[in-house]
């Protein structure tokens, strides 16, 4: 008999074949980065009405049905590219634009970071082996707003200390969401997940943030998962949509890109773990706008 491994392997991803992007029917509306070089020029308000909430969970329902959709082909010797492929012809069936499809460049509709890469890990023809973990990360465009949700899966059986970054890193994101209360300085986010990281000795990645979520993909308001006081200041309104997402180490939180151009993965090639859920904040508590359709299955409080 063999015995599961205690310790998380150190990385040794390596960078597969893109495949041609995929068709996205002329039916489904284009977020307006597509029709210019360079970021987004959108300009609103991160406190958002009624009606633009509703739109964005609808927009965010369907992320999360995609990659919890292409979550279930996940299996030892299935490549990202097929996950990817998965989640976005349920995004364009459901009448939504992969957002990450074209975006600055961005060749693919969803997000696939295994092991130590970190995040923007871009799908290929690399086969996921036993004891692998990934991020999935999905956004979905429709009816003029953006929803963005990630979270982690495993491949096979994985090692305990991967299990358990896994586990406390979606902790983190909870305790992050309940941290973001009417009042308090949007730093107050980071400020929770850091301590808690540190209890377990994990690196908490500075560099990548979540955002204010809505007609943008990314709409200039940064959610720090690090204690970033007495900068990112931003007082939280009733109403507000943004992500938390933060990402956590099991060693350094230092990172290489690829040639790629995107794709960040940990220089010490250790593991790490990201979950992200877009959410407004309410007068007295807050509403996820990227649950999952499927009660049995999601990050929830
Ligand atoms: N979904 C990612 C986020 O959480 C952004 C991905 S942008 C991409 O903000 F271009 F890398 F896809
Ligand atoms: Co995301
Ligand atoms: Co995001």
């Amino acid at each position: 008999m063999t015995e599961l491994a205690s310790r998380a392997p150190l990385g040794h991803t390596i960078q597969g074949r893109i495949s041609p992007r995929l068709n996205v029917p002329n039916s489904i509306e284009r977020p307006e980065y597509m029709f210019h070089d360079g970021p987004e020029r959108i300009t609103a308000s991160d406190v958002k009405d009624e009606e633009t909430i509703e739109r964005i969970r609808e927009a965010g329902t369907i992320a999360a049905d995609a990659m919890y959709e292409a979550a279930k082909a996940i299996k030892p010797g299935v490549t990202t590219d097929t996950l990817d492929r998965i989640a976005h012809e349920y995004m364009v069936d459901n009448g939504a634009y992969p957002s990450t499809l074209g975006y600055m460049g961005y060749p693919k509709s969803i997000c696939t970071s295994v092991n130590e890469v970190i995040c923007h890990g871009i799908p290929d023809d690399r086969p996921l082996e036993e004891g692998d973990i990934i991020n999935l990360d999905v956004t979905a465009y429709k009816n003029g707003v953006h929803g963005d949700t990630s979270a982690m899966f495993t491949v096979g059986e994985v090692d305990e200390e991967s299990r358990l970054l896994i586990e406390r890193t979606a902790q983190a994101t909870l305790r992050g969401i309940r941290a973001a209360k009417v009042g308090r300085e949007i730093n107050v986010i980071g400020r929770v997940i850091e301590v808690y990281a540190k209890r377990f000795q994990y690196g908490d990645v500075h560099d990548f943030t979540g955002h204010g979520v809505g007609e943008a993909f990314h709409s200039g308001l940064i959610v720090p998962h690090y204690d970033a006081a007495p900068l990112y200041n931003t007082v939280i309104e009733p109403g507000m949509v943004f992500t938390v997402e933060p990402m956590l180490t099991l060693g350094t939180i230092d990172y290489d890109i690829w040639d790629n151009d995107w794709t960040a993965s940990t220089k010490d090639k250790g593991r790490t773990a990201q979950w992200e859920h877009t959410i407004v904040v309410r007068e007295d508590g807050f509403e996820l706008l990227t649950l999952p359709s499927d009660p049995s299955v999601g990050l929830r409080p």
